[in-house]
């Protein structure tokens, strides 16, 4: 299984002080090192962690391809045809979201989606779609001619820390659920269940299959053993991580949980 590592936080921690360090460019290299197969980044139109000139620099460095995601906004395409990504993974965007909080609506939006497919394509440039894990959204992403999708695990990651990383429903990303564990278990099992059903259907359909949000050392395991699923793009735990024991350990031991 491929693992793409989203360094936006690197950058997060540089906009606390708003000043050049540290640089998410110089991660680039250590990743690599570390074995990971691809770089991942989010140019938000808030651009309030990766900025254009980081996404420049990355994409025209990085010794690993690079998996650009933002939204289909023109304005961020025009950015992605000039800078020419490995790939691109539209992904939908609200400002006041502290992360991508839900996959792209691909029914409501089938045919800007796909005049934004088009274009990029035509630029040599991967497509890949954000998605919940629903047959719906994989069949329409089929329909859009699209190389990959992207399962979003947002809703797996959050039950799996309601059940056993002990957090409570104040955690910002997690909706108020007080739920008796057995009815917990239930969902969280449904919800892998789900995400195994829609990267077989995708795969069956001639999809690649990436998946990612909120995987850590901890949750990702249940992910991991799913066939149908060929990458993962993971950032917050890695770089959370990474504080403590230095980016390369954190890549590695992720390395060798993503196998
Ligand atoms: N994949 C996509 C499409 C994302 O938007 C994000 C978050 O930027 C990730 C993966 C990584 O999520 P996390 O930082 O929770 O590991």
């Amino acid at each position: 299984m491929l693992l793409g590592v989203n360094i936006d936080h690197i950058a997060v921690l540089r906009e606390a002080r708003r000043i050049n360090d540290p640089d998410p460019l110089d991660a680039l290299g250590i990743v690599k090192r570390a074995g990971a197969d691809q770089i991942t980044i989010h140019l938000r139109e808030d651009r309030r962690h990766i900025h254009d000139e980081d996404a420049k620099r990355i994409v025209a460095l990085s010794p690993l391809p690079v998996n650009l995601e933002c939204a289909m906004a023109p304005q961020m395409l025009e950015i992605a045809t000039t800078l020419l990504p490995h790939r691109v993974t539209l992904v939908p965007e609200k400002r006041e979201e502290v992360t991508t909080e839900g996959g792209l609506d691909v029914k409501g939006y089938f045919a800007p989606l796909k005049e934004a497919v088009k274009g990029l394509q035509a630029h040599g440039i991967e497509v890949s779609l954000f998605i919940d894990p629903t047959k719906e959204t994989v069949k329409l992403s089929q329909a859009l001619r699209v190389e990959w999708v992207e399962l979003h695990t947002g809703a797996y990651a959050n039950l799996y820390a309601m059940l056993y990383g002990n957090l409570t429903s104040s955690h910002h990303s997690i909706k108020a659920l007080e739920l008796p564990r057995p009815t917990l278990k239930t969902l969280l099992e449904a919800s892998l269940k789900e995400l195994e059903d829609a990267a077989t259907l995708a795969a069956s359909l001639g999809l690649k299959v990436a998946a990612g949000h909120g995987l850590n050392y901890h949750n990702v395991e249940a992910i991991t053993r799913m066939g149908a699923i060929e990458e993962l793009n993971i950032g917050q735990s890695i770089i959370a991580r990474s504080v403590f024991t230095g980016l390369k350990e954190a890549v590695v031991r992720m390395r060798e949980l993503v196998r």
